[in-house]
């Protein structure tokens, strides 16, 4: 049994410049992500990513042959269920879903509108750089939709290592600049 512990998700900066061009101004704008400390129960993270890996295990990707498993507990969700998902692809290829939306669907679909922690899994390539084995960009979107900021919703994406529980992100590091209806 461990208890909670607290997460740090590091201040992030990056300047902004300008550039001068014949025809305008170019302009690369500035971020500022402050820091945010989260407490999280590694039990719960440790869980979160073996059910992913074994949800990546139903994957139906006969033809990338790439399995992809997903666990979410929603923030919304007193009962605090786990719910899986895996890549479903598809013969058109572009009809394929991912693990991400596979799983963000159910629980939508049952209700629930706001994602505590997402965990994915990408079972063939899991000791591989960060961005060979995180969410896609329309996934991060579908995250995007379901996300809060208070308190953030996480991504956890395996590293399948025994020793690391995974690389750790919330919505202003994993999509910059997601877009979103103005209310
Ligand atoms: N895939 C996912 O399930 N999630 C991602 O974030 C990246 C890609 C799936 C889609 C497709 O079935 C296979 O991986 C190869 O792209």
């Amino acid at each position: 049994m461990t208890g909670k512990v607290e997460l740090l998700l590091p201040a992030v900066a990056r300047s902004a410049a300008v550039t001068e061009t014949p025809l305008g101004r170019l302009t690369v704008p500035s971020r500022a992500v402050p820091e945010r400390r989260v407490m999280v129960d590694p039990q719960e993270l440790v869980d979160l990513r073996n059910a992913a890996r074994s949800a990546a295990d139903r994957a139906h990707a006969p033809y990338s042959k790439f399995t992809v498993g997903a666990a979410l507990i929603m923030a919304d969700d007193p009962e605090r269920r786990v719910f899986t998902g895996a890549n479903v692809e598809n013969a058109t290829y572009g009809a394929t879903i991912c693990a991400e939306r596979t799983v963000i669907a159910q629980a939508a679909a049952a209700g629930f509108r706001r994602i505590a922690i997402l965990a994915v899994s990408c079972t063939k390539a899991l000791h591989a750089r960060l961005a060979d084995r995180s969410p896609c960009g329309i996934c991060r979107q579908t995250i995007a939709e379901f996300s809060t900021d208070v308190p953030p919703s996480l991504v956890l994406i395996d590293s399948g290592d025994d020793d690391v529980l995974g690389d750790v992100l919330d919505l202003d590091r994993l999509l910059p600049y997601a877009f979103r209806i103005a209310p």
